[in-house]
């Protein structure tokens, strides 16, 4: 029996235990807090700081394959880890994805579009910058930005007043993208194939990822091309593993926005509404088994559950609605905004979620 070591234990780490159990493979997830909610799924805990050299070196030794759902893993601790033992998808992503600036240069290297962008580091740079790239823009802090914390859109002079605080980090500016929507681009590579997963329109309120619907209704031809330019940044960068690519789209054009080398939320769906899942899939990876390439099974809508929503979900969760899969993540705190769970309505349109489910929601 092979074992999958999982470098944080929130609900990624918890939906990798729980696939990952269901092909007969171990875990040990190592967090910092004793209550992570992957601890109560992986077959063994570490509770260890992400910074603690010693702590990562027993979950390596202990594991087959040594795997991060959380993306501020340091370099200086995790690198000398890759050298000796197998961490299949490398600090490469991690690193290309820990600081916006280079997660952008990345990008344009390997062939996506972004938005124009600028470090900016004290008020002079950015003033100088929204000469160039004009309003509105996005300031957004290089890194540790999450749920649309550290950032800022700029309209107005007012704005820019407002937002100088956010320089007291390193900054980027980015062009404000008016997209029609976003979707993201969740693929797994083996190093030979890269699978990619039926892509969705993911819809954001307040800055944090609120809906998933499925399919993203893209044109065709629009989509051929972004799995094209998807697959080809994962071979040309080398990628191996989970990668998800968030993406704004507009007309027949799209631009990448950011990345992330782990399972993504937008990429929940796929448990009950694709043949495989994102989580089944890097396990497959990790313990060495051949991908599979997922379908979609129906239209389906993913629904996130915060902090204000997890009442009513768990009185949905009673209902036991056939379709209806409630994902609550045994969080020991709930507050607003934070992601408590998620609900996947199998085999509904967003008209139909609108209609009979949006109003239940705050
Ligand atoms: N340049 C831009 N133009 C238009 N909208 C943007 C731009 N940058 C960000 N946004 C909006 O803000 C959301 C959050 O931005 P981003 O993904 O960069 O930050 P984040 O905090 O890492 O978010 P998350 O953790 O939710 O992925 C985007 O999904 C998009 O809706
Ligand atoms: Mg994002």
């Amino acid at each position: 029996m092979k074992t999958v070591g999982i470098i944080g234990g929130g609900q990624l780490g918890l939906m990798i235990a729980q696939q990952a159990r269901l092909l007969g493979v171990r875990t040990i997830a190592l967090d910092p807090a004793a209550d992570a909610p992957a601890f109560a799924v992986a077959d063994e805990r570490i509770v260890a700081a992400y910074d603690d050299s010693a702590a990562l070196e027993e979950l390596c030794r202990r594991s087959d394959a040594v795997t991060y759902e959380f993306e501020n893993v340091p370099g200086r601790v995790l690198i000398p880890l890759c050298r000796r033992y197998n961490i299949p998808q490398g600090f490469r992503p991690l690193y290309d994805s820990q600081d916006r600036l280079r997660e952008k240069e990345n990008a344009r290297a390997n062939g996506f579009f972004t938005p124009e962008y600028a470090a900016v580091d004290d008020e002079r740079s950015l003033r100088a910058t929204v000469e160039r790239i004009a309003l509105p823009a996005v300031l957004k802090t290089r890194t540790l930005g999450y749920d649309g914390h550290g950032q800022q859109v700029l309209r107005t002079e007012a704005d820019i007043e407002r937002a100088l605080p956010l320089l007291a980090v390193p900054c980027i500016l980015e062009e404000f993208i008016a997209f029609d929507y976003e979707v993201s681009l969740v693929m797994v590579a083996d190093g030979e194939r890269v699978v990619t997963f039926p892509v969705g329109r993911n819809v954001h309120r307040d800055g944090i990822l609120d809906l998933c619907f499925l399919p993203a209704g893209m044109e065709d031809g629009v989509l051929a091309r972004l799995r094209q330019v998807g697959e080809r940044f994962m071979a040309q960068c080398g990628y191996r593993g989970i990668l998800a690519v968030e993406v704004f789209v507009r007309g027949d054009r799209f631009w990448f926005n950011e990345m992330a080398p782990r399972p993504h939320n937008s990429g929940h769906w796929t448990i009950e509404g694709a043949t495989t899942n994102q989580f089944r899939e890097l396990v497959r990876f990790l313990v060495g088994e051949p991908l599979e390439e997922p379908q979609i099974v129906a239209p389906t809508v993913m629904k996130n559950i915060l902090g204000q929503d997890l009442a009513e979900a768990e009185k949905i969760a009673a209902e036991r609605r056939p379709n209806v899969h409630v994902h609550l993540y045994g969080k020991s705190e709930s507050r607003p905004k934070r992601k408590m769970g998620h609900i996947t309505f199998v085999g509904m349109t967003p008209e139909e979620y609108a209609r009979d489910w949006a109003a239940r929601f705050v």
